[in-house]
């Protein structure tokens, strides 16, 4: 990993680079904790012991997969004062992030796509990254109490499905598997990072922007779909992402805006 390089070619400012750590967004907390001052924070841990995903699910780290968080202070995500909806951090008014998690899936997306010749790959909201049907990058977003954010992405990059645990062997898939070709570290983050840059600017003074970018490459749209949210299981078509980043369902009882919640199926 050329950690200078990154330093050099990206809005990173400090980077923290370890064989092995439990889980980088917790290192990216405990590096504010200690009181990190120097942002945007890149934390990445060529192995993870303990990896996250969201809904408080564990995330398989495949050796030689690439696994990193990024800490922002809370204005470098916010928008304009005059649009509050679209407001990140504890003031957020659409849900834990959606915006900057479809941000971030956006990023994704963009920045493996040239990597993957003839195959289909997206989004399903809130930001799991598919490509041909499996899931190939995560992301989990966290607000902190002081109001900055991490973002933490998990990319199978050189891992192989021959190590998956069993229960993954039908729905993961990596680069290696689909290319049979091993990819560079640092050249895959200096893109994401540029991009996840280009995107954070974009939700500050254009969230609709982002959303419709992040709605073209919605893989759910038209499809039926099904949600748990707020202990209930809401049902319905897929009408893509909404301007302010919402799912919208088309149910029952007419077009419904989710902000968060867990897709069931
Ligand atoms: C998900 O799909 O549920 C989100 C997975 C996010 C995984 C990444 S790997 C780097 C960072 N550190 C973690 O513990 N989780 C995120």
């Amino acid at each position: 990993m050329d950690i200078n390089r990154i330093l050099r070619e990206t809005f990173v400012v400090e980077a923290e680079h370890r064989e092995e750590l439990g889980s980088t967004n917790d290192r990216a907390m405990q590096r504010t904790k200690q009181g990190a001052s120097r942002l945007p924070l890149l934390v990445i841990a060529d192995r993870q012991t303990a990896g996250r995903g969201r809904g408080g699910n564990r995330w398989w780290t495949g050796s030689d997969s690439l696994a990193f968080s990024l800490l922002l202070e809370s204005a470098a995500v916010e928008g304009k004062k005059d649009t509050p909806r679209f407001t990140l951090g504890r003031r957020s008014n659409s849900g834990p992030n959606v915006l900057l998690g479809l941000g971030a899936g956006v990023a994704v997306v963009e920045s493996l796509k040239p990597l993957l010749e003839n195959v289909e790959i997206g989004i399903l909201w809130p930001n799991d990254v598919m490509a041909a049907g499996r899931k190939l990058a995560g992301i989990l977003v966290e607000v902190l109490p002081n109001g900055r954010t991490i973002i933490g992405i998990g990319i199978n990059t050189n891992n192989s499905m021959a190590d998956v645990p069993a229960e993954l062997l039908p729905i993961a898939t990596t680069l290696l598997d689909l290319t049979g070709k091993r990819q560079n570290h640092t050249e895959i983050l200096v893109t994401v990072l540029n991009r996840l840059e280009e995107q954070i600017t974009i939700l500050k003074c254009a969230p609709a922007e982002l959303a419709a970018r992040a709605d073209a490459l919605c893989l759910q749209r038209d499809k039926p779909l099904a949600i748990q949210h707020d202990r209930k299981t809401v049902a319905g078509l897929c009408r893509g992402i909404a301007p302010d980043g919402a799912l919208l369902l088309e149910t029952p009882d007419g077009l419904r805006s989710f902000y968060s919640g867990t897709i069931i199926k």
